[in-house]
């Protein structure tokens, strides 16, 4: 379990309802990156970072394949909804929150930027299936800096 004090109940909630492997590809270690991935670009630009740190723990928690998934993100939208009283956001943030795990898998590069920064952390993290990040599918002008995607895929690659 990653330790992480302030989203402890978040990890414990999203790892229940995680179906797959927790150490597996899209489990808690590709969560703790995207968190970090996440804050990073959050540090440079104007997104939320409890939206953020949010839709890291939760983004994948649907996820019923290691493989295509399409409908994993809705699921985790749908699915955060159920949980609404553990999710210590306000109503604006959360609903950034949901539309952030509910159109993550669909290829967007255009949002809020809180919404886009939790895409970015996502896909700063592909590296770890072999798949460097495209510039072109990243949303946001922090994200697209080659040093990032650098630093963010040498996080990524399995050790
Ligand atoms: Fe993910």
């Amino acid at each position: 379990m990653v330790y992480d004090h302030l989203m402890e109940d978040i990890i414990r909630i999203a790892s229940e309802k995680y179906f797959l492997d927790i150490d597996g590809i899209h489990g808690i270690g590709h969560w703790k990156r995207v968190k970090e991935n996440g804050l990073r670009l959050a540090s440079l630009n104007a997104a939320d970072h409890s939206v953020i740190e949010h839709f890291a723990y939760l983004h994948d928690s649907c996820r019923v394949s290691e493989g295509i998934d399409n409908e994993h993100g809705k699921r985790a939208a749908e699915f955060i909804r159920t949980i609404r009283s553990s999710v210590k956001l306000t109503d604006k943030q959360f609903e950034l929150l949901y539309e952030a795990c509910f159109d993550h898998t669909d290829g967007k590069v255009k949002a809020d930027i809180t919404v886009m920064t939790c895409w970015d952390a996502d896909r700063l993290d592909l590296y770890r299936i072999g798949t460097r990040p495209r510039v072109y599918l990243l949303c946001t002008l922090e994200a697209k800096k080659p040093e990032v995607i650098e630093w963010a895929s040498q996080r990524a690659w399995p050790k």
